[in-house]
């Protein structure tokens, strides 16, 4: 078979088999200072390249420099990544960023706002409060369009304050409820640095919280993962919570993408990145979640015929 008969079919068959991938990355301190190290600036590409969409947390970057660098080395070869970014957040003079970045093929920007912590019975419960992002999801292929399953997707991020992480994970029952206040969106994701973990959080006081107590909400990072970097230390701080069943039932894998493994780094090259790894989650969003073998079969061949269809007229 010819090369760009292989690149074509490729072409027609990727949606079937690449999954929707989902990251929440704590980027430690992400700013100039930062990305003017190479090897890192490197890693950091790496770890966003995997991901159709990506959350940094702990972003200090107010004039944008430091993201328009991360974006140039993604979209060296071509325009794969946009970002949107919320304002500087914070109580005082300290204040971090949530950034999504995300593939513009298949994304893109619907709604966006910050959520205002202004309940009369938890006034400013938030150190950097939430900035809500809502997301279209088109299908991909340029030709043959299958149509995804996901096609709407709010996402809710979050960084605690360490000390607070009760209290704010608490309230982000509350954000929720705003947010499906404001929008008709069923598929809704919860995700970040929750500090949910160790000393800041003990997994019996985790189980009383509405998030956790109330049925429609899925946490997929269990107590026993480990998100951080160190080997001194063993703590589930960023999670990721799915709301409703049926996006749910889309989810192929959830876990940790650890980079020092992934990337033959070692423990003090890694901690330059960040102190956290990345917590991300598969979506098999193609033929209404095709976890059986029967649709993914049916989407291989249908691809087939279709890719043999157009051979004619190229
Ligand atoms: C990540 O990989 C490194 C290197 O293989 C390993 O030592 C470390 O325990 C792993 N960390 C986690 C949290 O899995």
């Amino acid at each position: 078979m010819s090369r760009w008969l292989l690149l074509l079919l490729f072409h027609f068959l990727w949606p079937c088999v690449w999954p929707f991938r989902i990251c929440a990355f704590n980027a430690q301190r992400f700013g100039e200072k930062k990305v003017a190290n190479d090897e890192v600036l490197n890693v950091l590409v790496k770890i966003v390249k995997r991901c159709d969409i990506c959350l940094l947390q702990e972003v200090q970057d107010p004039k944008g420099l430091a993201l328009s660098k991360l974006l140039g080395v993604l979209n060296r070869q071509q325009d794969l990544f946009l970002a949107v970014s919320s304002p500087p957040i914070g109580r005082k003079t300290y204040t971090e960023q949530y950034v999504f970045l995300y593939k513009s093929e298949k994304i893109s920007v619907k709604d966006q706002y910050k959520y205002e912590d202004n309940n009369p019975s938890r006034p400013d419960v938030f150190a950097r409060e939430p900035y809500v992002v809502s997301f279209t999801v088109q299908s991909a292929g340029q030709w043959l369009k299958i149509e995804y399953t996901l096609q709407d997707l709010v996402l809710i991020p979050q960084h605690t304050e360490p000390d607070k992480a009760a209290l704010e994970i608490e309230a982000l029952y509350d954000v929720f409820v705003d947010v499906r206040s404001r929008w008709s969106c069923k598929n809704v994701i919860i995700m970040g640095d929750f500090n949910a973990g160790c000393s800041y959080l003990s997994k019996k006081k985790r189980k009383s919280l509405r998030l956790y107590t109330d049925p429609d909400f899925h946490w997929l990072i269990s107590d026993s993962t480990d998100t951080t970097v160190r080997e001194s230390t063993n703590c589930p701080y960023d999670r990721i919570v799915v709301y409703g069943q049926e996006l749910t039932d889309l989810v192929t894998f959830a876990g940790i993408y650890n980079f020092t493994k992934e990337l033959r780094l070692s423990e003090e090259q890694a901690l330059k990145v960040s102190d956290h790894y990345p917590v991300e989650m598969n979506l098999d969003v193609t033929l209404g979640g095709s976890k059986t073998l029967l649709p993914s079969l049916v989407c291989i061949v249908l691809s087939l015929l279709i890719a043999g269809g157009t051979r004619n007229f190229i």
